[in-house]
């Protein structure tokens, strides 16, 4: 899979340690910055890695900033973007399975590596439920 990643400050630490482990998967990284700790905006970050996931340019996208929320935040004003903040394994399943989460939002100051890691494997092994009322919603969200 293609898995484009960007971050915000408050999200670069666990960005720069997020890109081996998710390589280590077997999947090409595409890291859109930001490339440093220096504050910066997370609005720059969360259009630009929703852009590239809906252009067809990656296939998913995972997002960071302090909480994810920021970020996620940014990344929903994307048309087609749908980024989930995940904060519990159960967030991260039902992303995929009801939400067909295109991205995956994470918070670098709330989220321990280990947690996250577990987060993005969850998400990205689940399937889309499929259900009516599931294929429904997400056409509806992908409408607005
Ligand atoms: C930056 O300090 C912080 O506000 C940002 O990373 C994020 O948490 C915003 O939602």
């Amino acid at each position: 899979m293609r898995i484009a990643i960007a971050s915000d400050h408050g999200g670069y630490d666990l960005k720069e340690r997020l890109i081996p482990y998710i390589e280590g998967l077997g999947h090409a990284v595409t890291d859109l910055g930001t490339n440093n700790p220096d504050p910066t905006d997370y609005p720059i970050f969360g259009q630009k890695c929703a852009e590239y996931v809906t252009s067809g340019e990656a296939d998913r996208g995972v997002v960071m900033c302090g909480t994810g929320i920021g970020i996620s935040m940014a990344a929903n004003k994307t048309k087609g973007a749908r980024c989930a903040l995940a904060a519990s394994d159960e967030m991260a399943r039902l992303a995929s399975a009801h939400n067909k989460a295109n991205l995956l939002a994470l918070g670098g100051r709330t989220t321990s590596f280990e947690n996250a890691a577990r987060w993005i494997d969850i998400w990205l092994a689940t399937s889309f439920d499929g259900g009516e009322r599931h294929v429904r919603r997400v056409a509806m969200l992908d409408g607005m």
